[in-house]
């Protein structure tokens, strides 16, 4: 096994669960996020499931930070064969509260990091024959006011993978956007809290009323995406391409 992956997001929640998954598969997986402490954790994880760990500590949001990024890989291990861009931090805010500077950053850090990312690795794929997943969510199909940037970012992204997985057909490359659903991190928590503050409820009362509400027996755990992530990066996919992956319990019945 030689094959080299980068996991953004990787300092927690679905990121994490993806790098620590991935260190099954891969011989090396380079880490990025913002908070140094979180990633060094994440390394220890990964170390112990079987990958060499690169840790990179970036604010993605920044327009250099994709090229150094794959840089340090290249310099570090050589190749690049999976990118799995997961850091997301899209505000949780209403449409007619959202200003211009917080659509900018909640399209900075999900959808500008990972197209960036994505064209700087393109070479290094293209001579790995690689594979990359970019992180949307199941609001990509059901966007709400209450909720708009989350939404219409994740259409975005959808979107963007598909221009992505086109030009990767000629290139062999292959590109799939992922969409979970509910799944227990620390953003799901903090949406949850204020969906608790909402209905003047407490947490673990909203975090049942919640689950009832949408129709899912359980909420997903990191594993359910990161599973799903290893899946679209295994041999076995490989025909998957331009696909919108929905793992969300059965909640939302789209396509
Ligand atoms: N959880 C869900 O239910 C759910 C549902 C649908 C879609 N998603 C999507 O899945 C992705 C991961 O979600 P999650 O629930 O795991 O979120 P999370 O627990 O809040 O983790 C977000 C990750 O993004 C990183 N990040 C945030 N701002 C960054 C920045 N400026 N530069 C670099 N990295 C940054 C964070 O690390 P640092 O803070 O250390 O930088 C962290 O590693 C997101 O794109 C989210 O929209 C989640």
């Amino acid at each position: 096994m030689s094959r080299v992956a980068i996991v953004t997001g990787a300092s927690r929640g679905i990121g994490r669960g993806t790098a620590i998954r991935l260190a099954r598969d891969f011989k090396a997986v380079t880490l990025v996020a913002r908070s140094a402490e979180s990633l060094t954790e994440t390394a220890d994880l990964v170390r112990s499931a079987g990958a060499e760990p690169l840790a990179l500590s970036h604010d993605l949001r920044e327009p250099e930070a994709s090229g150094a990024v794959v840089k340090a890989t290249l310099k570090h291990f050589g190749r690049i064969d999976a990118l799995a861009c997961i850091a997301g931090a899209v505000l949780q805010a209403d449409l007619f509260a959202l200003t211009d500077e917080q659509w900018d950053d909640g399209l900075a850090l999900k959808f500008h990091s990972a197209r960036r990312l994505t064209l700087s690795a393109w070479d290094a794929l293209k001579a790995s024959r690689g594979s990359v997943v970019i992180t949307s969510g199941t609001s990509a199909y059901t966007p709400k006011a209450s909720l708009a940037a989350v939404g219409t970012i994740n259409a975005a992204i959808v979107a963007l993978a598909k221009a992505f997985a086109d030009r990767g057909i000629k290139d062999g490359i292959q590109v799939n956007s992922i969409l979970p659903g509910s799944v227990m991190t620390d953003r799901r928590r903090s949406m949850l809290q204020g969906y608790a503050d909402t209905h003047g409820l407490g947490l673990d009362e909203a975090t049942e009323k919640f689950a009832v509400e949408i129709g899912i027996a359980r909420y997903g755990e990191p594993d359910d995406i990161a599973n799903a992530i290893a899946f679209l990066f295994a041999p076995e996919s490989h025909w998957m391409t331009g696909t919108a992956l929905r793992v969300d319990g059965g909640e939302s019945k789209l396509v």
